[in-house]
């Protein structure tokens, strides 16, 4: 007989019993990973520690990159649990190329500073984290712009992306991907690449639902990873603005939480997984990251549910980049193609 919820909520989850995605090469991957991105204030070793915890309560899938500026610490920890038993085929680590890392020059001594840091021979993923070059000092104003700034040069991403090609042709890199793209760039990236990308890492949840790149993506094998599923409640002050909204206090979410009885958080997780993207809620709360992996294991949405939260998308985005834009006065909606084509330089 199975145990009741109440008394399975704390227990950990078999990963065996995680829902996985089949990528285009036939490789599978955790349908939601850990994400690593302390959003400026929670320190280095207490996401390393997460991450360590979250493996023992059953994460297989972590979700880092280069500038979060904490991959030694987690490459630590990626030891303490190959060590304690997980072998390293049973992990599924994702890392990022920083924006000042696109020189043809750069990306392979980036990549491997990378795979040093995290202390592995290889990476299941490596994505190019945003399509832009321009890089910010920590910390700026989201006014401010890089005096080198650029708009997206295609010619310029295909030459990172045939470095992300030989890394993956040496087998240093199962799958290589884009972040942050649009459906215009994604249209160039395939017509170019001779490795096609294995995943999009986007912004997911529901008050951003992104239905066309979504659907786009899919329908070219691409996979969507869900980032601030939950809505990034703590995500940095240069990223808030008076409009935003907050997808944890939606009355729909509320509502189907309290049915539930789980956090808000909980059910937009849920939602992600039973969509069909991959999401990587941050936490280094064990309840919470606990909470999250088990909403993928128990107790479904209903189709009424998942109804009811694909009606409450606000086209809200959180992230909106303003960083990376390459003009003075420009609106942030230049990074995101919204009119179907990429916006001239
Ligand atoms: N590719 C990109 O450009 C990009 C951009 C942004 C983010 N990302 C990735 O996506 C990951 C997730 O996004 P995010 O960190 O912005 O936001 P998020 O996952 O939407 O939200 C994280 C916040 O939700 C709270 N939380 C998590 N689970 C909870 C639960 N069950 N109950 C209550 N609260 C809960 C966490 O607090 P506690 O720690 O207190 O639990 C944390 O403050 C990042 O860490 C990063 O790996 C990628």
């Amino acid at each position: 007989m199975n145990e009741p919820l109440s008394r399975q909520a704390g227990q950990p989850v078999d990963p065996a019993q995680v829902p996985q995605r089949r990528l285009y090469t036939g490789a599978t991957m955790p349908a939601i990973g850990l994400g690593t991105f302390g959003s400026d204030h929670v320190a280095a070793a207490e996401i390393a520690a997460a991450v360590k915890d979250a493996a023992s309560v059953g994460y297989r899938h972590f979700d880092c990159a280069a500038v979060y500026g904490n991959e030694a610490q987690i490459g630590h920890a990626l030891q303490d649990v190959m060590q304690s038993g997980v072998a390293r085929e049973e992990l599924w680590i994702t890392s990022k190329l920083w924006n000042d890392m696109h020189g043809e020059a750069d990306v392979v001594p980036a990549f491997m500073q990378s795979l040093r840091d995290l202390q592995l021979d290889y990476l299941d993923l490596y994505l190019i984290h945003w399509p832009f070059p321009n890089h910010h000092a920590p910390g700026v104003s989201v006014a401010s712009r890089a005096d080198d700034a650029q708009p997206y040069i295609h010619a310029n991403y295909m030459r990172v992306w045939r470095r992300l090609e030989s890394l993956a042709d040496q087998g240093l890199v199962r799958h290589i991907g884009t972040s942050n793209m649009t459906i215009p760039k994604l249209k160039l990236l395939l017509r170019d690449a001779r490795i096609r990308p294995a995943a999009n890492e986007m912004e997911l949840h529901p008050h951003f639902q992104q239905p066309e790149l979504f659907d786009f993506a899919v329908a070219n094998g691409i996979q969507p990873i869900g980032y601030s599923p939950i809505g990034s409640p703590a995500r940095p002050e240069r990223d808030r603005t008076p409009d935003d909204t907050v997808d944890i206090e939606d009355p729909v979410i509320v509502e189907i939480a309290a049915r539930h009885g789980v956090h808000p958080a909980v059910i937009c997780v849920k939602w992600a997984v039973q969509r069909g993207q991959t999401p990587i809620p941050f936490s280094t709360k064990r309840r919470n990251y606990l909470a999250n992996l088990r909403a993928t294991v128990d107790d479904p949405l209903t189709d009424d549910e998942m109804r009811a939260i694909a009606a409450i998308d606000k086209n809200n985005r959180l992230i909106k980049g303003q960083v990376f834009l390459w003009k003075n006065g420009q609106p942030w909606e230049d990074l995101w193609d919204v009119d179907g084509e990429i916006t001239p330089p």
